[in-house]
């Protein structure tokens, strides 16, 4: 693990956040991370961010929380940074980056208090299933990038993905299932706004390392 001091002594050019960066640009982004959310009791990642409903939301209504956002899409960072500009929030972040290589390059190792990754693209047809993010290779970084008593909190409105989750969780080994109500204001995302309006079931569970 890189430590903070080594970080801050790298200094130099930071990437604006939501611009297309590589992982190298966003291993730099990680100062930039570290600078804003050093001053916060908890961190907190939202992977796969989309526009960033619950990241805002959950950065007005936590205020003592940063809350570091990954989007895949830069028009949707874009959108979000744009946002947290307006509300003046001082707690939230995303910036631009794809798949577990963006998470390992953004977050230092033992950073997060929570990673949250809320319906990810189900990819329901058996051939494109090797496209899910969940496998056991996101776990491995995610497991990394969580402090030790972190918390991984996964949703998903596709019982054949929730299925897989937890399977890819037991052949990833070491998880213990944790409640999910852990005492923060967690506002609902985006799609799970879509989900419940059609009635559909939500899957969830909340993960830390045994
Ligand atoms: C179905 S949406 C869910 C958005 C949000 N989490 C919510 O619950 O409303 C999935 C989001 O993840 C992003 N995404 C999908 N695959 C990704 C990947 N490999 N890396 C980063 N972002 C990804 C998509 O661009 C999209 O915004």
């Amino acid at each position: 693990m890189t430590s903070r001091a080594e970080l801050e002594a790298r200094g130099g050019e930071i990437p604006l956040p939501g611009r297309m960066i590589s992982n190298s640009e966003l291993e730099t982004a990680r100062v930039e991370l570290i600078r804003t959310s050093v001053a916060y009791s908890r961190v907190e990642c939202d992977f796969g961010a989309s526009k960033g409903k619950f990241l805002t939301e959950s950065a007005v209504a936590n205020p003592d929380v940063f809350f570091a956002g990954i989007e895949g899409l830069s028009d949707r960072v874009g959108r979000a940074n744009r946002k947290i500009g307006r509300l003046g929030l001082g707690n939230a972040l995303l910036w631009r980056g794809w798949g577990k290589e963006s998470l390992d390059a953004l977050v230092p190792d033992g950073f997060l208090d929570t990673l949250h990754v809320s319906f990810p693209d189900p990819w329901p047809k058996r051939r494109h299933w090797f496209r899910r993010l969940v496998n056991v290779e996101f776990l491995s970084v995610s497991a990394r990038k969580l402090k030790s008593t972190g918390t991984l909190r996964l949703q998903t409105d596709h019982p054949g993905y929730f299925a897989s989750m937890q399977e890819q969780l037991a052949l990833h080994g070491g998880w213990i299932e944790v409640p999910w109500e852990d005492g923060l204001v967690r506002p609902v995302t985006e799609f799970e706004t879509i989900f419940r309006a059609k009635g559909e079931p939500i899957g969830r569970i909340a993960v830390r390392r045994g």
